[in-house]
């Protein structure tokens, strides 16, 4: 696990950026998988302004996308769909056909579920994945308690994800399920990054990070400790509680 903390979340959007243009540059046609929601917001930000300036150059990459709200596609701001095409891909000009994003609005999400894993599987396996991480611990939809074991499904959203998804939509959507890509999907990804920021999040990264902690199913991200390439990037509010226990070695 490499541990990466920065004084702010610029900063440390700016190393998960680093880490996204260095991939791109060693792989022009990489798969990635880039979380929504609003950590990586500045990432993507830093990502437009290097292609613009010729810095990274996407055009031959694939983007599997890591999760969506059931009953939701990219018609619905905040949608991660509607996220991913408003601060990245329309952005960036990423074409169609390079996208294989989950439709959560589909009739038949087992077929969702199986067209994305083999979209993956065809693909080799993803190359770089950015998570976020949820107040629960959660990485996409994967909530406390998964399957470790699962490729792509569908689960019934924690009570804490529906609590916080509010911020999301405007006007409120009523979510009770996500389609996601599995913890199978994010151990064989061949790097990780997980990004977090702000002193909302240090509780759980303390949770899922410290020192003497196992990883376990129900705190999902913990289980990141065991990739064999994993980088957490952390703004200093985030990794406050995680640099006070893990130098109390308690
Ligand atoms: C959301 C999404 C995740 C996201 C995480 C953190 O519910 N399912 O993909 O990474 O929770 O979101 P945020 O970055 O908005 O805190």
């Amino acid at each position: 696990m490499n541990i990466h903390v920065y004084p702010n979340d610029l900063e440390a959007s700016a190393k998960a950026a680093g880490l996204i243009i260095e991939q791109v540059r060693n792989k022009p046609d990489s798969l990635f998988s880039l979380a929504a929601g609003s950590t990586p917001l500045k990432t993507f930000s830093l990502l437009v302004e290097a292609v613009r300036q010729g810095k990274a150059d996407f055009d031959q990459c694939r983007f599997a996308s890591l999760d969506e709200w059931v009953g939701l596609d990219g018609s619905v701001q905040g949608s991660c769909r509607q996220t991913m095409n408003d601060h990245f891909f329309r952005l960036v000009g990423i074409l169609d056909k390079n996208i294989r994003f989950f439709d959560g609005k589909s009739e038949d999400l087992t077929r969702e579920c199986a067209d994305m894993d083999s979209f993956i599987e065809g693909n080799g396996r993803i190359d770089m994945l950015l998570l976020g991480i949820g107040l629960n611990g959660h990485l996409g939809f994967n909530e406390p308690g998964v399957n470790p074991d699962l490729y792509s499904h569908v689960t019934e959203l924690d009570p804490i994800t529906k609590q916080v998804s509010v911020k999301y939509f405007d006007p409120p959507q009523a979510v009770a399920s996500g389609i996601t890509l599995g913890l199978r999907h994010v151990m064989e990804a061949r790097t990780v990054i997980l990004l977090a920021s702000g002193s909302h999040k240090a509780e759980i990264v303390r949770s899922a990070f410290h020192d003497q902690g196992s990883p376990t199913e129900r705190i999902p991200a913990s289980l990141l400790r065991e990739h064999p390439n994993f980088h957490l990037c952390l703004d200093q509010s985030a990794a406050e509680q995680l640099i006070t226990t893990n130098a109390k070695g308690d």
